[in-house]
Formats: C-alpha cells, sequence, structure tokens
C-alpha cells in the first residue's frame, strides 16, 4: 500500500516509516517540521535503504494537502501530526484545537474529496481521563482533563459520526499509552527540543548530565511504591502496531479501535532504577509535589489489540531504557 504519515518525521512517526518499508509498503511523510530536525529523513534513509519522499507543509493547508494525496497516489493514511504536551494545552487551548482538531477536518476532507478512506489516527489513553478501573480496556468512560485530550476524544467522536454518515470510512484508531525508546539502530528516537516534560526523556537528560536530577513527582500515591505508574511501551513496538492496524483496515474492510500497550504497569522508581542499569550509574532524584493532573497508575488491557490486530508488545523495560540511552548517545553526534 502507498501511506501517507502526517508528521511522519517526529518521533512515532519516523519509527512507524521504518517499520511500514520492513513490511513492504512504501511511505510518503509529510511534516512541517515544526516538532521533528530536518535530517530526519536522511537518517531514515539510511536505515532503511529507502529514501523517503518528504512533502514539507501544513496539514492544515487544504490545497496542499490535497496535491501530496493525488500526486503519490495514497491509498491510506496514518495521521500522527498534531501538537501533544499536555501542559502547553492548558496555556494554548486554541492553538490546540486548531492544529489537532482543524488540521484533522482539514485531512479528512481532502482524503474524502480523493476517495480515499483508509485513516489509521494517533489517538492516546488520555481520553481515559482518570481510570475507574484497571487495567483499562477500550468500553473505559472516556473523559478529558485538558485540551489535548480533549482534542483527541473529539477527533475520536468524529470519525465514529464519519463512519456512521459514509460506511466508505474504515478507520483505525490507536490508543497509545506511554511511548518510549528509540530504533535498534539508535539514529532516530525521542528528541524533545526544550526540557523534556515526560519522565524518560528527562531520565535520559540526567543520565547524560544535561539535567541535576530526577524530580520524582510524589511519593504518596495509593501503588507499590508510592510513584506513579504508567503503562511504558517502545516505540518500535508502537510502530509495528500502526503496520498491522493498516493491513487489518485492507484485509478486513472494518475500523477498530484499540489500547496499545503492554499491560504492565512501571513505577517511576522502576523505571529510574532501570535506566540507572542502562547507563551504568545510579542516577541521582528528589521526591518533588505532586504534578498537577497526574494519576496515581495507568495501564491496558491489551487484549483487544492481541484479538483484532494480533498485536503483542514485544520489548522489556530494559529495551527501552538500553535504547533510549544509545540514541541520547548518538544524538550528540547529529
Ligand atoms: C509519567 C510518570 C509522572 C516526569 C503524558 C501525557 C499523555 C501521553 C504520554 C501523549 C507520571 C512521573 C514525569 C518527571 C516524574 N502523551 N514524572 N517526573 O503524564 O503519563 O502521560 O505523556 O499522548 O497524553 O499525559 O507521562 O512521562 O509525563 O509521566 O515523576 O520529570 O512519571 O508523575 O507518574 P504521562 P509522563
Amino acid at each position: 500500500m502507498r501511506i501517507l504519515l502526517t508528521g511522519g518525521a517526529g518521533y512515532i512517526g519516523s519509527h512507524t516509516y521504518v517499520a511500514l518499508c520492513a513490511a513492504g509498503h512504501t511511505a510518503v511523510i509529510l511534516d512541517n517540521f515544526s516538532n521533528a530536525a530536518p535530517s530526519v529523513p536522511e537518517r531514515l534513509a539510511q536505515i532503511t535503504g529507502t529514501v523517503p519522499a518528504v512533502e514539507t507543509g501544513d496539514v492544515r493547508d487544504a490545497d496542499f494537502v490535497r496535491r501530496v494525496l493525488k500526486d503519490h497516489e495514497i491509498d491510506a493514511v496514518i495521521h500522527f501530526a498534531a501538537k501533544k504536551a499536555v501542559g502547553e494545552s492548558t496555556q494554548k487551548p486554541l492553538e490546540y484545537f486548531d492544529h489537532n482538531i482543524g488540521g484533522f477536518v482539514t485531512l479528512t476532507r481532502a482524503m474524502a474529496e480523493l476517495g480515499i478512506f483508509k485513516l489509521v489516527f494517533s489517538s492516546s489513553a488520555t481520553v481515559y481521563g482518570e481510570p475507574d478501573q484497571l487495567p483499562i480496556t477500550e468500553t473505559a468512560t472516556r473523559g478529558h482533563t485538558n485540551p489535548y485530550g480533549m482534542t483527541k476524544l473529539v477527533c475520536e467522536e468524529m470519525i465514529e459520526a464519519m463512519s456512521a454518515a459514509d460506511p466508505r470510512w474504515i478507520c483505525g484508531v490507536l490508543r497509545y499509552f506511554n511511548p518510549v525508546g528509540a530504533d535498534e539502530s539508535a539514529m532516530i528516537g525521542e528528541d524533545p527540543k526544550d526540557i523534556p516534560n515526560n519522565l524518560m526523556p528527562y531520565i535520559a537528560k540526567v543520565a547524560a548530565g544535561e539535567l541535576p536530577e530526577v524530580q520524582v513527582f510524589g511519593d504518596d500515591y495509593q501503588t507499590e511504591d508510592g510513584t506513579g505508574v504508567r503503562d511504558y511501551i517502545h516505540v518500535s513496538d508502537l510502530a509495528q502496531g500502526h503496520v498491522l492496524s493498516l493491513e487489518a483496515l485492507e484485509r478486513d474492510g472494518t475500523g477498530h479501535v484499540v489500547n496499545l500497550g503492554t499491560g504492565q504497569g512501571v513505577s517511576v522508581l522502576e523505571m529510574i532504577n532501570a535506566y540507572s542499569e542502562a547507563c551504568g550509574r545510579p542516577l541521582p532524584y528528589k521526591i518533588a509535589p505532586r504534578r498537577a493532573g497526574d494519576i496515581a497508575a495507568c495501564y491496558a488491557d491489551p487484549s483487544l489489540a492481541k484479538e483484532v490486530l494480533g498485536f503483542s508488545a514485544t520489548k522489556t523495560l530494559q529495551d527501552m531504557c538500553d535504547s533510549s540511552w544509545a540514541w541520547l548517545q548518538y544524538s550528540k553526534t547529529v
């Protein structure tokens, strides 16, 4: 299949490019490079041996999107392009609505005009808000606790309405838990511009000596060691989930909504210990106050993805930390 990856130069998009190439698909990258280094495509060429076709522009530009879909004879789209910082979304909600919802509408209208109705949508476990039971199944109540989560929920509901109105829409909705780690080549990985909000890239900067110590946001949660528990999934496993989702749409002719997680909860302290193992030295940390909006624990019931897509995460917590550390070493050279 000929696949368009919107936001394809980003963290998850670039790893999905690698997985699609390995599965024999042709992938085209559409990206405005607002949150991706210009060198990503050439590194993807080195990893896959396939020079990616890259279209630089914004998914909110309808004429641009239509031209790209037509010129590259696209069969299906995986839509990553969106802003994704929870904290930033509370300060700039309109920017998030414009990019994440406006971009989604522009993209899907252009797709429909050109008769392209296969879509894989990058959603998030954040649509579950504060889970009322664990592990979280796809039938759990949805809600949102911030504008970023609201945009993901709205796009999911738009997909439901589009599919009900026009059965030609065949959509895969993938609810990511916590993506971490890097490709085995160590040549692509999470590359945050400023001080990272998320745990693993923050720990990585401490391991690299770029930040003094890890701030553990609270150790008084109702969890085994009192620190926050999340379902971390290796980004390469996540990328493979996208390939399987796409192939299921093609094969089954029906859509799906699935969690992409490991089903295992890992605490902040467990993550720090595993990263210490990866970088070969104990990492300094300090117990800090809880972060506003954080929940104690969140991890997936991954069984539906297994049943519908044949997806299971394969990589361990140590694989996640080892690959992140290897990427961090490489990233200093690019
Ligand atoms: C993980 C745990 C923190 C940083 C967010 C978004 C979610 C998704 C993934 C997009 C929590 C603790 C963190 C730090 C810490 N993004 N922590 N010190 O909040 O689960 O999810 O990223 O889809 O939408 O909400 O991930 O990595 O920020 O936090 O103690 O410096 O680590 O309290 O328990 P989170 P996170």
